[in-house]
């Protein structure tokens, strides 16, 4: 009878652990055996008393299974049943990793240190209930042994654009941990807010962390006070509150690190201490935190500045037992100091021959403060410029190039590149997305990152600590806002930073994942379900244009149209790559379980014209991040939007002169050349286009020029097509010269510098 019953038990709870062991990050490695453990009100929770760090971690874990169950577990009473968790020096595992070994009779967990406890219980907590329930706490029997790949596990958080509360930065702590990443980067001060409470310098958060509260909450700046007007918008964290944050995240296994911005960036704090900026006058009313007319950067010229961060510093130190100590460093405007005679004075003296210099100077003067300390110096990947500080940390970010550079030199390096991992970019849409600042990076984008590069040689990949999302908050405004950014693609991060690069599988991730967001919807926090558009991809191959449609969500059909009409489950069902060889316009999106995907439908115009899918040539090579579809973009019959960057070759400082090998001698009597015109991104149309044609590919006859209209001057964005019509002529080659505006015009952002010109594609009729 007994063993009847205990073989009906068996099945359905072998079942259930099939089901229910969905953690994120995937484990090293892990087995499913028969049975399971129950959890209930006899179960001890079992650890050596003598080892006094682990009451914290007895209590995180008891305080865990009380709110999903109800249940108080006792600790160290009785021998029943009981969840062991042990410090013992194990092999493989390293500093971070455990053991979990689940048997019907116990639970172990065993590490070589606190940490590694602390994410076997992580592991624990993703297999149990996620919210409170009455439902038996079945833990199936397993062994796993799992440990990190990386042993930076970033994910930063910008609270000076918009000030977060002490309850927000802890959730978004709670989440990190939950998902093994161990490392919080607290971007505390910049322009907008200065949001730690320094003793010695009290106005920073009286002055500093407070803006005038113009109901522009979407990227603001610090705006112009009016008359008598009060600077109500913002916060801070009292030093009370931080360490209160530091602790919450040790018990999680978390590290903060604490980034105090310098010498750029700053405009919090030269509207609290105007003294510190190279301006000669003071003539701030501080009370909105207006810097007009000044620079938002420390004077580098004077002794006072470096005494200033010095001493913020060593209050800081103080708070955060970090041993990584970030001094940003980013995006410095130069310009006050060209101008500032105690900024030159200094140059002259120690013999810096340009800005670039003077900024090493700065950043070697407060590492060498820093190391003294004790600490080691992280910086953004312009500390690189001027001359690298000698122990200096990188955080690369402007792509992948400066940590590289700095790994290659043996310096420390995270990777953080804003393609794929910043978070502030979107991940889906941008139709029916909330406002971002631009960018798209997928989860799958973000999944199939690799943080050390295929460049660096072998012996410098032991210098990349790992990788960093962040989370900059121009465009968010709210704690949803923070969630749904990071949720779900901090998981797929903590798949990247923490699993082996050898089990990656999207599939696998897509199907944990489910049990994740049903987790969120539980927890009521907000998150993206991914993005459910459809790339569509120009092809050319053999003279001839194809299209391959693909997607992130899985199983699930495409669906597409030619005819306009929006796709749906009746439309023509993808399978492979497809010819275009008319002008048409290709609708496509995904259909799951016969619906179509909420999303619109993904579009993409072509043009088919004689110079179709024919080889192109160019004096002056496109950017390398406006590459496009590479070197047949301009004949690929793809036209660029105002809202998708991918489809545009972008070209900087050099004129376009693009050569076209039409493959035979063909009559040709109408060329354009379709441009784009976006001023705030520095993209002017150009100032003249020149076209030419040629039998023989060595003498060019000019067949038309356009010059730039005068209505199109004065829009911010345009798209226009340059063009000429001739008598027909024959032709085997064309050439296409648009010459790139030399100068943004007076009263541009970037008065004085190249326009960058944009564009898609050259039409031969
Ligand atoms: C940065 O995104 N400016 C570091
Ligand atoms: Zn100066």
């Amino acid at each position: 009878m007994k063993k009847i019953i205990l073989g009906l038990l068996l099945v359905p709870c072998f079942l259930l652990a099939q089901q229910k062991v969905s953690i994120i990050p995937q484990p090293v490695s892990l087995q499913l055996d028969k049975g399971n453990f129950t959890i209930d009100a006899r179960t001890t929770i079992s650890y050596n008393k003598a080892d006094k760090s682990l009451k914290a971690t007895a209590n995180f874990l008891a305080s865990g299974i009380k709110k999903i169950s109800g249940i108080n577990l006792s600790q160290n009473k009785g021998n029943f049943k009981k969840i062991e968790f042990k410090i013992s020096p194990t092999n493989e595992i390293g500093e971070e990793g455990y053991l979990l070994n689940v048997t019907p009779d116990a639970v172990k967990i065993t590490a070589n240190s606190n940490k590694g406890l602390i994410y076997g219980i992580q592991s624990l907590f993703q297999i149990l209930p996620q919210i409170r329930t009455n439902a038996v706490m079945a833990v199936p029997c397993m062994q796993v042994k799992d440990y990190p790949r990386f042993k930076w596990r970033g994910m930063h958080l910008d609270v000076s654009r918009h000030f977060f509360s002490v309850d927000m930065v802890k959730e978004y702590i709670e989440l990190l941990a939950y998902y093994k990443m161990n490392t919080f980067h607290w971007h505390l001060v910049d322009d907008q807010g200065w949001r730690i409470e320094i003793k010695k310098y009290p106005k920073l958060t009286e002055i500093g962390a407070w803006r005038v509260d113009h109901n522009d909450k979407v990227w603001s700046y610090r705006p112009q006070a009016k008359e008598g007007e009060e600077a109500t918008y913002g916060g801070f964290y009292t030093q009370e509150e931080i360490k209160d944050v530091v602790k919450f995240a040790a018990e999680r296994g978390v590290n903060i690190v604490p980034e105090i911005e310098m010498p750029g960036h700053v405009a919090s704090a030269i509207a609290s201490y105007p003294e510190l900026s190279c301006s000669q006058k003071h003539q701030l009313p501080l009370t909105g935190g207006d810097y007009t007319n000044m620079s938002s950067n420390y004077c580098a010229g004077n002794d006072e500045v470096f005494k200033f961060n010095e001493e913020v510093l060593t209050e800081v130190m103080a708070l955060f037992p970090s041993k990584y100590i970030h001094i940003g460093g980013d995006e410095v405007d130069k310009t006050a100091w060209k101008n500032c005679p105690k900024c030159q004075k200094r140059m002259q003296n120690e013999n810096l021959k340009t800005e670039e210099e003077l900024q090493s100077y700065f950043i070697k003067r407060i590492e060498k403060f820093i190391v003294g300390k004790n600490r080691k110096m992280i910086g953004w990947d312009e500390i690189l410029e001027g001359g690298l500080a000698q122990e200096a940390v990188v955080m690369s970010w402007r792509g992948e190039k400066g940590g590289i550079e700095a790994a290659k030199m043996n310096h420390e390096v995270v990777m953080t590149p804003g393609n794929p991992v910043y978070f502030d970019h979107y991940q889906a849409g941008p139709d029916g997305e909330p406002l971002a600042i631009g960018g798209m990076n997928t989860l799958k984008k973000v999944y199939d990152y690799e943080p050390i590069p295929k460049e660096l040689p072998s012996e410098n990949s032991k210098y990349i600590l790992g990788a960093q999302a962040n989370l900059w908050t121009e465009y968010i405004t709210t704690n949803e806002g923070v969630e749904y950014m990071i949720l779900p693609r901090m998981l797929a991060l903590a798949e990247v930073v923490w699993s082996p690069a050898t089990s990656k599988d999207w599939n696998s991730f897509n199907q944990r994942l489910k049990w994740h967001f049903r987790g969120f919807q539980q927890k009521g926090l907000h998150y993206s379900e991914g993005s459910d558009k459809i790339t569509i991809t120009p092809r050319i191959e053999n003279g001839q244009l194809s299209v391959a449609l693909s997607s992130e969500v899985l199983g699930c059909d495409i669906y597409y149209t030619l005819d306009g009409s929006d796709p749906n489950g009746n439309s023509i069902k993808y399978n492979a790559p497809f010819l275009i060889d008319k002008t048409e316009t290709v609708l496509a999106a995904s259909v799951c379980d016969g619906k179509v995907s909420k999303g619109i439908p993904s579009k993409l115009d072509f043009s088919i014209h004689k110079a179709s899918a024919k080889n192109v040539s160019y004096l002056n090579n496109p950017a390398s991040s406006y590459q496009a579809n590479g070197n047949n973009t301009l004949t690929d019959g793809v036209r660029g939007t105002f809202n998708v960057s991918k489809y545009w070759h972008g070209f900087y400082a050099k004129d376009l002169v693009a050569t076209i090998d039409l493959g035979e001698t063909t009559p040709v009597r109408k060329i354009s050349l379709g441009c784009l015109q976006n001023t705030g991104d520095w993209i002017f149309l150009p100032k003249a286009v020149k076209f030419e044609i040629s039998v023989d590919g060595l003498n060019y006859k000019e067949v038309g020029q356009e010059i730039m209209p005068l209505n199109k001057v004065k829009d911010s964005k345009a798209i226009y097509n340059f063009a000429t019509s001739f008598v027909p002529q024959q032709a085997k080659y064309v050439r296409v010269t648009a010459k790139i505006l030399p100068e943004l015009p007076k009263g541009h952002s970037g008065e004085g510098k190249p326009a960058w010109l944009f564009a898609d594609e050259i039409i031969v009729e």
